[in-house]
């Protein structure tokens, strides 16, 4: 199947976010639809962010395994493979189970440098019914890159894919 031929991809502009967003949920919707596995879903999920959200060097997955937070698929430079459970933004997210909006990230205590270039991160905890699967990183070179706008966005996209996944 072409994904391109489904998938129109269109950056989001920062004129009516709200809008744009929602129109990327019925795309992440479409381009889910029929499939269950995780790596096959977040490795489109990750493509599909990367692509239409501006202003990213970063975009993916960790899976939380046991206590521990599991690189999962992304888009970007290669990233540390296990972060714990209360370390970095990732595991903050993780822990408090809600989403972590970071306007500079040298300013945040225990920040993971994976990619120097990354100076705003968002990232939002995968939650299903109570229960923590993982969390879904967006990593920016610009500084405050992510507004509340972009956090509700992303949550509802976070929501979208969690409730597409067989856990
Ligand atoms: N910066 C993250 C680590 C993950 S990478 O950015 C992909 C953090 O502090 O959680």
């Amino acid at each position: 199947m072409q994904t391109e031929r489904m998938i129109e991809l269109k950056r989001i502009v920062a004129a009516d976010k709200a809008a744009a967003y929602s129109e990327l949920e019925a795309q992440l919707r479409a381009l889910l639809a029929g499939e269950r596995d995780f790596i096959a879903n977040a490795a489109n999920t990750a493509a599909l962010l990367y692509h239409t959200v501006p202003g990213l060097n970063w975009a993916g997955f960790y899976r939380l395994v046991g206590e521990v937070l599991l690189l999962g698929p992304f888009q970007g430079k290669p990233a540390c493979a296990r972060i714990p459970i209360g370390s970095g933004v990732c595991g903050a997210a993780a822990e408090r189970r809600a989403s972590v909006r970071v306007a500079d990230c040298r300013a945040f205590p225990g920040h993971i440098p994976c990619d120097p270039a990354s100076n705003s991160e968002l990232v939002v905890p995968l939650l299903q019914e109570g229960r923590l699967h993982g969390v879904l990183d967006l990593d920016s070179p610009v500084r405050n890159r992510f507004d509340a706008a972009d956090q509700a966005g992303l949550e509802r996209l976070a929501a979208v894919f969690t409730a597409a996944i067989d856990w």
